[in-house]
């Protein structure tokens, strides 16, 4: 099948219900606590590292003033750990009052007043992963409601403790009382990833219609090994995972853990290029008070934000595993555009990759490429043989433009960036773009 015609065809299949709450039509992005700071909830010796309402503070302070709100990094996400021990004399959750002497409303308006959103947390069971308080089937309602009074905007609901009975009773009901309380929360569901993350165990339409986004395998950890089981997974069921995803519904491969200690340069931006073809929520979990700048130039990535964030929502796929161990992955873009991924699982040296863009099922034509890292452009055609080089566990990422968008372009005025066609073609402004 050559690739448009297969745009068309996923463009037509397009017609499954998604979750009307308006929210989240590209992926969501932000920060989440839980991969870098888990459940450190010692606030005496490790006061700069603790699950406290400071540690949200600082990280909000960091996304409005160091470049990434801007950029789309909005939600700040609280995970396990958050909440005391004991509901209060009405039997609503309540924070720790010594880790949130704010609590949880206020630090919603720390969010609000800078352009940014606070996301929280729950567990469908009798208590959650860490042994706070649940929220079983009996408090979903005052649950949601109680979420929506702090004025939160995001919920994620986790799994432990609960059976899969009670697990395809209380997503819907949730799902149902968070749209009651009238406020729009994004709402994660990490029900799949409990049921094995496949059909039939797993009903990815029924999913779509009820949750934004859902975690559908284990959670990640600092290492590479952890990126690649990961990787792994989520392309070897790209058949059943793909058609799951659109605008307001999405999979979800876990935290980007970019700027922490597992990954080298190269494989910070695999899981970066990886991460945007499968159009995976970005949800950075680091420490943005002492993240590098090199890893913070990953993260900011701009062509690749554009490729995870583009509005047609299609899920990307591995097209090719090759016996020299080079894998290329291909995700469709808005205007005709896509992205391409050459990704080395090799360990020895860099490799030359040869192939063009026709043994890639490209149609007969020109492209202008754009390396999402490098920013050098060049044009092709589908007959011409190139060679990429491809670093061991590392990448190389191509925006591809179709060469009639660039001809289009043409005719706007000059002067601007060698690159800025292609943020014309994203929907952006050149001035966006510098
Ligand atoms: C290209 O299309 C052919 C024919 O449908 C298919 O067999 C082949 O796997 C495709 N190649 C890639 C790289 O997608
Ligand atoms: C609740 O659901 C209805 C019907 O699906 C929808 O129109 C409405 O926008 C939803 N409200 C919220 C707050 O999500
Ligand atoms: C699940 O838990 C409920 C109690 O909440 C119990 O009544 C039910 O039998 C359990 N179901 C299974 C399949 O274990
Ligand atoms: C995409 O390509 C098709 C032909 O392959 C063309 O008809 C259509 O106008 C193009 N769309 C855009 C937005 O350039």
């Amino acid at each position: 099948m050559r690739f448009p015609l297969l745009l068309v065809v996923t463009c037509l299949l397009g017609t499954t219900l998604t979750l009307d709450n308006g929210l989240m039509r590209t992926p969501p992005m932000g920060w989440l606590a839980w991969e870098r700071f888990r459940c450190d909830i010692d606030c005496k010796d490790d006061p700069q590292n603790c699950i406290s309402e400071n540690l949200f503070r600082d990280m909000a302070d960091r996304l409005s003033e160091d470049g990434w709100r801007e950029l789309g990094y909005v939600y700040v996400n609280i995970d396990d750990c958050w909440s005391s021990m004991n509901r209060d004399e009405h039997g609503r959750l309540q924070a720790d009052p010594m880790r949130f002497p704010g609590g949880i409303k206020k630090l919603a308006g720390y969010m609000h007043d800078r352009g940014l959103k606070l996301g929280i947390y729950g567990d469908m069971g009798t208590h959650t992963c860490g042994g706070y308080p649940g929220t079983p089937l009996d408090k979903i309602e005052i649950d949601a409601e109680t979420f929506a009074e702090w004025e939160v905007d995001m919920f994620k609901y986790d799994g432990c403790y609960s059976n899969a009975t009670e697990k395809e009773k209380g997503y819907p009901l949730m799902s149902k009382a968070l749209n009651a309380t009238g406020r729009q929360i994004g709402y994660s569901c990490s029900w799949p990833a409990y049921q094995g993350g496949l059909p039939p165990k797993v009903n990815y339409a029924m999913l779509g219609e009820i949750c934004n986004l859902w975690r559908n395998y284990v959670d990640i950890q600092d290492s590479w090994g952890s990126v690649l089981a990961i990787v792994d997974w989520f392309f070897g069921n790209q058949d059943v995972l793909i058609p799951a995803a659109g605008p307001g519904r999405w999979n979800d491969p876990d935290m980007l853990i970019v700027g922490d200690f597992g990954l080298s340069l190269d494989q910070s931006r695999s899981q970066m290029a990886l991460w945007a073809i499968m159009a995976a929520p970005l949800f950075m979990s680091n420490d943005l008070r002492t993240i590098s700048s090199s890893a913070r130039n990953i993260l900011q990535n701009k062509m690749v934000i554009i490729i995870n964030q583009d509005p047609l929502g299609i899920q990307g796929r591995r097209i090719l595993q090759e016996k020299s161990k080079i894998e290329v992955f291909w995700r469709p873009l808005s205007n005709n555009n896509s992205a391409l991924v050459f990704f080395s699982r090799r360990t020895d040296m860099p490799y030359r990759y040869q192939t063009s863009l026709g043994k890639l099922n490209y149609t007969m034509g020109s492209y202008r490429i754009t390396d999402a890292f490098t920013y050098k452009t060049l044009t092709l055609k589908d007959t011409t043989n190139f060679v990429v080089s491809v670093n061991p566990t590392g990448v190389v990422m191509w925006f591809t433009a179709w060469m009639m968008v660039v001809k289009a372009s043409m005719a706007r005025p000059a002067p601007l960036p060698r690159t800025w066609w292609i943020f014309w073609a994203a929907g952006l402004t050149a001035a966006e773009y510098r």
